[in-house]
């Protein structure tokens, strides 16, 4: 992918993770945090081309953009990037509805239903966005470059916008992935639930090194 400014909205693991993968990967990025001066230590050591600002100042930077708020923030965090920023902008989207309780025998809850995922609500909300789900199904660690004797993992994406998506497959490719396209935003509906499966060897046996893999005949 020819270099590109990426607006990394999020101060978590997610957001620093993939910060970091973009500039390793020769793009520009600011991240952005209801309160930046958190990440000044983060852009000390990131070096000149990463930069930190609100979500809105993110968002506005970011020829493409990620998102990587906690998933119950989710819709105050893309009102507060401000749907103009984003209008006409891949938006990566990397949060999982995950509810505020324990998970039960590693079962994470969700807030969401079957038949609505969260990736359909943010779509709903920015429809000027061009919303792509991708990085959700896998921890922060195996995000960027991970290293598998089988071969490389898969990365299930979807959204409304083919475009969207061939610039987000050309990410990911270069970040050590392969990638499914399971269709248009609905199909939120079955990715997003795979951080629940994802993440139950982790709760329960403590095995956080793992990725999914589709094989074809
Ligand atoms: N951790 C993983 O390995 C992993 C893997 C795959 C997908 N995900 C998903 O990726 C997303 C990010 O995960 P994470 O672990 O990096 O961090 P996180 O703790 O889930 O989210 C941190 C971010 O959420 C924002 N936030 C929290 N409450 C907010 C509110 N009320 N209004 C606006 N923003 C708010 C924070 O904003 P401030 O900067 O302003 O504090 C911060 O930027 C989540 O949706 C998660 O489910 C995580």
């Amino acid at each position: 992918m020819a270099q590109k400014k990426i607006g990394v909205l999020g101060s978590g693991t997610v957001g620093e993770t993939l910060a970091n993968g973009f500039l390793k990967h020769g793009h520009d990025v600011m991240r952005g945090s209801r309160d930046p001066n958190k990440l000044s230590g983060w852009k000390e050591k990131a070096g000149p081309k990463a930069q930190i600002g609100t979500f809105a100042e993110a968002a506005k930077f970011g020829d493409a953009v990620v998102l990587a708020v906690k998933g119950s923030a989710a819709e105050s965090a893309l009102k507060a990037a401000g749907f103009d920023a984003l209008a006409g902008k891949v938006v990566m989207d990397t949060t999982n509805p995950i509810a505020d309780k324990p998970p039960e025998s590693g079962v994470l809850s969700y807030f969401t239903t079957l038949q609505e995922s969260l990736m359909e609500r943010l779509q709903k909300l920015a429809p000027k966005a061009r919303f792509v789900k991708a990085f959700s199904s896998v921890g922060a660690g195996l995000m960027v470059d991970p290293k598998f004797k089988a071969g490389r993992p898969t990365m299930f994406v979807c959204g409304n916008d083919a475009a969207a998506k061939t610039d987000v497959t050309a990410i990911l490719d270069g970040f050590g992935w392969e990638t499914a396209d399971m269709g248009p935003a609905i199909a939120a509906r079955a990715i997003e639930p795979l951080c629940m499966l994802w993440c139950i060897p982790g709760f329960t046996q403590n095995r956080w090194t793992h990725a999914f893999k589709l094989l074809q005949q």
